[in-house]
């Protein structure tokens, strides 16, 4: 870049126009990714900021020669080949990926961003070092360390989530990764300070990062990955701002710091959403610790209801609601459920949908499910509404959920979930739950609400059931 405004031209012009462009389209699609009508839009315009941006960079951004001239990229064969075989990888994998394994994907991409901030600035390092500019170095040692973590902690994280890799806890572990850390940190403020390049340190640096990566989410429980990998996601976008800073790139820095905000707002929510604390989530392993308190006590004996009868119950009353969870998503019940919201629709029958922010496995999982079955964004209704229209609601069908509807979150100080937000399907009049056993969620608790008299069980697989259900009501 130029280092005085006389030598801009207006090529700089239009890059920074297109930089502004980029950067505001990333606004905008972030706000519209918050609602479910505009999400899909949200995503194609911050796409189409980003590919702006790219393209104009690729072509129009200049680099500051020594001899005082200012060239244009010229190895394009390498950029067009990286553009290429990543643009068909991604599409393929978007493609191809089931809706359940979608928090393995956002781990794996995530981890790619992290390595390529980590590989920025190794290259910056080695080839552009100036002992005297320690600012920059530091903010490269910044984006080494970030980025690398992300990386090898997202690697760790898809692993987790695809069952290739268990939680693995060993005692004093917390220290040892302070402790990791910390060295990390010190040698990164050594090689900032220390005004010689020295590359065998510098690997010696990346190689701690990586092993911190792997630690820190190693002892993580599996369940507890979707608010890591927010956190990682984060953690990535910070090392792609560094990145910006080294390069002077305003939309890297502006997209570096959008995405590190966005990761960490969504980190508190979700731990919000859960009623933990951050430090809980990484050291407590709360899917597994949790299990200990699973062994409670009996509550009282389990109803069930057969289907003719559920079919009755729903034909005949003015108002259900549906609670999807988890369950739903692994049958992949989603189609089914909106078939029996139509045919009930039908018979006069007002059907809505209660969600909870946490429930399935990751955030917006149960709109996401619900908005691909074509279920109407207007019958989706947030914790807070939903609980206000239980009394009124005739049955309540909650499908594969579980700790979301839990009254011990309420009820019972000493349960893992205690404090924890929860739709009050209680105050309905009828409750259905549809689940396979009597198997605790993903907290590995008990919940009290099996047992409620208003409570009757309709067991099996959800999608499986729920079919049979809508042949029932059809026949009514
Ligand atoms: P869970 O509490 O995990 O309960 C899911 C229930 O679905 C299980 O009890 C299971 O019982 C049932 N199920 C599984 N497969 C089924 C199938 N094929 N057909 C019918 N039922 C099936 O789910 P939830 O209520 O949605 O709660 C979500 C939990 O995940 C919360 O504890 C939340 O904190 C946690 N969490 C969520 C997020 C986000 S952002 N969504 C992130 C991290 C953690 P059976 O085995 O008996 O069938």
């Amino acid at each position: 870049m130029p280092t005085t405004l006389a030598a801009f031209d207006l090529l700089d012009i239009i890059l920074w126009l297109s930089y502004i462009i980029g950067s505001v389209t990333f606004i905008f699609g972030l706000k519209m990714l918050s609602n479910p009508e505009t999400a899909r839009r949200g995503n194609l315009v911050a796409a189409a900021g980003m590919t702006l941006a790219i393209f104009t960079t690729i072509f129009l951004y200049r680099t500051q020669e020594e001899d005082g001239s200012r060239q244009h990229l010229h190895n394009y064969v390498w950029i067009f080949s990286g553009i290429i075989i990543g643009s068909i990888v991604g599409w393929y994998a978007a493609l191809k990926v089931k809706m359940t394994a979608m928090p393995q994907m956002v781990s794996l991409f995530n981890g790619m961003g992290g390595a390529c901030a980590a590989i920025i600035s190794i290259i910056e390092y080695q080839s552009h070092y100036n002992p005297e500019a320690w600012n920059l170095t530091a903010v490269t040692m910044a984006g080494m360390l970030i980025g690398s973590v992300s990386f090898a902690g997202s690697m760790i994280a898809f692993g987790k989530l695809n069952g290739n890799i268990g939680d693995k806890v060993f005692p004093g572990q917390t220290y040892i990764n302070m402790g990791l850390l910390l060295i990390t940190v010190a040698v990164g403020v050594y090689i900032t300070l220390t005004p010689v390049q020295n590359m065998m340190l510098l690997g010696i640096m990346a190689a701690m990062c990586l092993l911190y990566g792997v630690l820190f989410v190693l002892p993580i429980g599996g369940a507890d990955m979707p608010v890591v990998i927010s956190l990682l996601n984060s953690f990535t976008g910070v090392a792609a701002a560094c990145g910006g800073f080294i390069y002077h790139n305003q939309i890297m820095l502006t997209g570096g710091i959008l995405v590190g905000s966005a990761g960490t707002i969504l980190t508190i929510l979700m731990c919000r959403a859960m009623n933990r604390s951050l430090l809980n989530v990484i050291i407590g392993n709360f899917g597994g610790g949790a299990k200990a308190a699973a062994g409670a006590k009996e509550k009282g004996t389990v109803k069930e209801i057969s289907l003719s009868d559920a079919a009755v119950l729903l034909s005949y009353s003015k108002k259900v609601m549906v609670v999807p969870g988890y369950g739903l998503a692994v049958a992949q019940a989603q189609h089914t459920v909106h078939e029996l919201e139509k045919i009930l629709e039908e018979k006069g029958v007002e059907m809505k949908y209660a969600i909870h922010p946490v429930a399935g496995r990751m955030p917006g999982h149960m709109n996401v499910l619900l908005a691909e079955a074509d279920v109407s964004y207007d019958k989706l209704l947030e914790m807070e509404d939903a609980n206000n229209e239980f009394p009124t609601t005739d049955v309540v069908i909650v499908v594969g959920a579980n700790d979301v509807v839990n009254p011990a979150a309420k009820t019972d100080p000493a349960s893992p979930i205690y404090g924890m937000p929860i739709l009050d399907v209680e105050n309905a009049q009828n409750v259905i739950v549809m689940k396979r056993s009597m198997n605790p969620g993903y907290a590995g608790i008990e919940n009290e609400l099996f047992y409620s008299p208003k409570t009757r069980m309709l067991f099996g697989d959800a999608k499986a059931t729920l079919q049979k259900l809508v042949s029932e009501v059809k026949a009514n």
